[in-house]
């Protein structure tokens, strides 16, 4: 079956929750895209989605230069789902008055069903009753024609309506976030049971469907991929290799600043269990001369990504047939690169990711991931076999260590902070820390402080150790790390490695502070 052939429609007006909304639906096995608020009519009636979700948004519906959907939108004979802002402007299309509410409406409420609710409540509420995460301005004070109210809180008088003979609803709540418990039930019944999807969109059909498509797009071409051993590098060159074997080529630039045995763990896992071809290139040597007497962060930043384009470049044409490139570009990467409004305009950090391409170097590209989020990806990477430790691993930036060794690098730094990484990330695994925190690392600073080993007086280095929690790593706080366990990690760091007699916590949020210290 193809797993396109059924597909939802997001339109986006703003809301921060957008892409939570597309993971909910492909939770529920079925394809979504989403798609800016002003899309053609003509363009939605071709892409020909079973059902159209309006997201909420920042804005109120009678403001100056509102976004608003065409008309014709309610017309297509369509489901619709309005959330939050989508169902003020549903009850707008239909003659409905959208006021301010008395007072902004933020946080938990507990949504009451009323009257009777029709299919979109299938299993959701609880003795009439569900717990809902509201987040609104205004509301619905006259009901638009021929809908109904099914639901509503104590501030939202209407907080739900219905026109069941058009398929068209409105929930002034948000469905999709992990606020409302019940949540993905709601987005679950109007994906299957009121658009009418199967659920084709899982780990097994999308893997069949991209080794088609692959075999489609290149053929008996040659590709050749960057690989980084990050999750999405790693993904793709599986999934490829799963595709067209050794037409693929992957290159791993093993820079000197990765860790502890990474390029070894890479090689074990391509080269030898999986049988991909890899080609490693040593280049420890090269990166450190070229980073010999810098110690700028953005400096470093732009000569590891400039070497890494340039060894790159070498490599590949060393393969001379190629005419593919592939990368691990993934979903949200195409969202918004395609100007979709994230937070991440400002460039605080020139940000370098494995594999961009040098306009010069004329491949086609193959993207076989960029329609999926990153937890489809680590879905997928499980299922053709990949270890469960590499597609769960914490995100590790394209610069490596050269950014975790304040100012300048150098090998014996580098080496160091190694062995302290991997010790501090060992005693993650083993206490069972390592998976609820989103990104762990230790950093290395090049001061010197004095301490006591035994009789003899010592004068060491420092590490920085560094724990994070947060969901879309544009805000971060810290990790409250059980006191007994920053014991242990520190007492084995200053043991067992020579050259550290100092360990330190990180406990600053971002912002003001980033993840990463440079
Ligand atoms: P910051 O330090 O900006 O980091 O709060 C946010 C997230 O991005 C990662 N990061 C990078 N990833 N190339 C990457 O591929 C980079 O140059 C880079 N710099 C930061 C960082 O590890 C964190 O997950």
């Amino acid at each position: 079956m193809d797993i396109h052939s059924e597909k939802i429609l997001i339109l986006d007006f703003g809301s921060q929750y957008t892409q939570l909304i597309a993971r909910r639906v492909r939770e529920a096995h079925v394809y979504c895209e989403l798609h800016p608020f002003d899309m053609d009519l003509d363009a939605i009636r071709k892409y020909g989605p079973q059902g159209i979700i309006l997201s909420g948004g920042p804005k109120s519906v009678y403001d100056d230069g509102a976004p608003a959907v065409e008309e014709a939108l309610f017309e297509l004979g369509i489901p619709v789902l309005g959330i939050c802002y989508g169902m003020q402007l549903l009850a707008l299309h239909f003659g409905g008055k959208v006021v301010p509410a008395g007072k902004r409406e933020y946080g938990y409420a507990d949504l009451l069903s009323k009257n009777k609710p029709g299919p979109i409540f299938d299993g959701f509420f609880i003795e009439g009753k569900s717990p809902v995460w509201m987040s609104h301005g205004d509301h619905v004070e006259k009901m638009p024609q021929g809908f109904e109210i099914i639901a509503q809180t104590e501030n939202a008088p209407v907080a739900a309506i219905q026109n069941v003979d058009r398929s068209l609803y409105g929930v002034q709540f948000h469905p999709e976030v992990n606020h409302t418990p019940r949540g993905e039930i709601l987005v679950d019944t109007f994906v299957r049971k009121i658009c009418g999807c199967k659920g084709s969109w899982t780990p097994g059909q999308i893997i069949e469907d991209a080794i088609t498509r692959i075999n489609e797009q290149v053929g008996t071409d040659k590709v050749i991929l960057g690989l980084s051993g990050g999750v999405d590098s790693s993904v793709a060159a599986a999934l490829i290799n799963r595709a067209i074997g050794d037409q693929l080529t992957c290159v791993f630039v093993d820079n000197g600043l990765l860790r502890l045995a990474e390029g070894d763990q890479v090689m074990a896992t391509f080269a030898q269990n999986m049988g991909v071809k890899v080609i490693r290139v040593n280049a420890e040597d090269r990166f450190l001369q070229a980073l010999y007497g810098v110690s700028d962060p953005e400096q470093k930043r732009r000569i590891i990504g400039n070497l890494f384009i340039e060894i790159f470049e070498e490599e590949a044409a060393c393969i001379m047939d190629a005419t593919w490139l592939a990368q691990g570009t993934i979903y949200p990467d195409v969202i918004e690169s395609a100007g979709g409004k994230t937070g991440k305009a400002q460039n605080i950090k020139s940000h370098h990711n494995v594999g961009g391409l040098p306009e010069h170097m004329k491949l086609n590209l193959l993207e076989p991931l960029k329609e999926l989020f990153k937890d489809e990806v680590r879905a997928i990477g499980e299922e053709l076999g990949l270890p469960h430790q590499m597609v769960w691993r914490h995100p590790f930036p394209g610069p490596g260590l050269g950014v975790r060794i304040l100012g300048e690098v150098k090998k014996e730094y580098a080496d160091i902070l190694r062995q302290a990484d991997a010790i501090y990330i060992d005693e993650l695994y083993t206490s069972g820390y390592y998976d609820k925190i989103s990104q762990a690392f230790a950093v290395f600073l090049p001061v010197k402080s004095v301490g006591v080993m035994g009789d003899g007086r010592t004068y060491e280095y420092v590490i920085a150790l560094r724990a994070v929690e947060t969901k879309d790593f544009m805000t971060a706080g810290w990790t409250k790390l059980p006191y007994e366990l920053m014991g242990r990690i520190s007492s084995r760091i200053i043991n067992e490695v020579r050259g550290v007699n100092r360990v330190v916590y990180d406990i600053s949020s971002k912002p003001p502070s980033t993840i990463e210290w440079e």
